[in-house]
């Protein structure tokens, strides 16, 4: 066996320190979500209203290289993976351009996206090209007549589509989405895990929570975590994963069947794990958001468009995160939803 702890690796006392954003709590900040923009071609009804949803101006948005510049302000200070979020990404025309730019920055982030698959089938072999690694799909329903309900629109077989095309273009692993609506899906449940399962999706039921539009979030009708796994378990066989493997990973993981395969359930509301958050968000018109549920945010697109440097930007970032409350505060008396929808904002 060779020791090596004695063997010199590499030079430490000359390589540069990466920086870090590291907030008063000390979390560290690895993971930037960016929303590419806030439009979208479906409706969730926990997302939006079927119609009357103001849009950022066009003038607000940020450019394809306004958005890879920022990115890269926040990768020279320590992010490791972007996630292009929406509204729905692959309503960027220049959506494998800003892949492509993102992916190029020294440090070589990791880049993913979540999406709703409507529209994915035409793109997925050229994202990955561009440097995409993997897909999040968003997918509540195996049922047309269930889309179209919870979506307002009839593009099932878009999205059914689009994660297969996900799938053959190596966007792996394919993990889906899910949220799941009181008499509306909840029944679907044990349907939709046999469809990860059988295709090698990796499935995860995330609560809602109080992120819609319409602001007719109502807790009591909200189904919690607990109640996801009182709908799986008559039909599967779940072991929960050791707490150590999740690190700063929202989802509780479940061994289905003894394994390999896994499910998730993300109880945002009822088991927060803001403790271990490395999340920072920069909405489509340049704003930071240190939380999804900040009521604060940290306009970068001004500064920029005056002519602010990468150092100046940078110290906007740190600001921003020196600021990060310990909690989403969902729980507490006083919580307040945040003035923008989860579309404007980037899950
Ligand atoms: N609560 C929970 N998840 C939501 N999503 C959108 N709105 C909400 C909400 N109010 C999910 C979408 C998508 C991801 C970005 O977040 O289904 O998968
Ligand atoms: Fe669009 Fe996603 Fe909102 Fe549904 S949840 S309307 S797919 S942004």
């Amino acid at each position: 066996m060779t020791d090596r702890a004695n063997q010199p690796t590499e030079d430490r006392t000359t390589a540069p320190e990466r920086e870090h954003l590291v907030d008063r709590f000390g979390r560290v900040h690895r993971d930037l979500r960016v929303s590419v923009t806030d439009r979208c071609s479906l409706r969730c009804t926990y997302c939006m209203p079927e119609a009357g949803v103001p849009w950022l101006p066009r003038a607000t948005m940020l450019s394809t290289d306004e958005l890879i510049r920022l990115a890269g302000v926040a990768v020279s200070l320590g992010i490791e993976e972007i996630r292009l979020t929406g509204g729905e990404p692959l309503l960027r025309r220049d959506l494998v351009d800003v892949v492509a730019g993102m992916a190029a920055l020294p440090g070589a982030p990791e880049i993913s996206m979540t999406t709703n698959g409507v529209g994915l089938d035409k793109n997925a072999a050229a994202l990955r090209e561009a440097g995409l690694t993997r897909v999040n799909v968003s997918l509540d329903t195996l049922k047309r007549e269930t889309f179209i309900e919870l979506a307002k629109r009839d593009r099932l077989s878009d999205t059914l589509a689009g994660i297969e095309a996900a799938a053959r273009a190596g966007l792996v692993p394919v993990k889906i989405n899910t949220v799941l609506m009181r008499g509306v899906n909840d029944v679907e449940a044990p349907d939709l895990l046999a469809f990860a399962l059988e295709h090698g999706y990796e499935l995860r039921f995330i609560e809602q929570m109080p992120l819609d539009a319409q602001h007719q979030w109502d807790r009591s009708q909200m189904i919690i975590g607990e109640e996801i796994l009182g709908w799986l378990r008559p039909h599967f066989d779940l072991t929960p994963q050791p707490d150590e493997a999740r690190g700063s990973a929202p989802a509780e993981l479940f061994l289905v069947n003894g394994g390999p395969a896994t499910v998730g359930v993300i109880a945002s509301v009822t088991m927060p794990f803001c403790g271990t958050c490395d999340r920072v968000r920069l909405t489509a018109d340049g704003q930071v958001r240190n939380c999804l549920f900040a009521t604060g945010e940290t306009n970068l697109r001004d500064p920029m468009r005056e002519g602010a440097s990468d150092e100046e930007l940078a110290q906007l970032f740190r600001e921003s995160i020196g600021a990060k409350l310990p909690g989403h505060g969902i729980n507490e008396p006083g919580f307040l939803q945040p003035p923008r929808p989860m579309s404007a904002i980037g899950g």
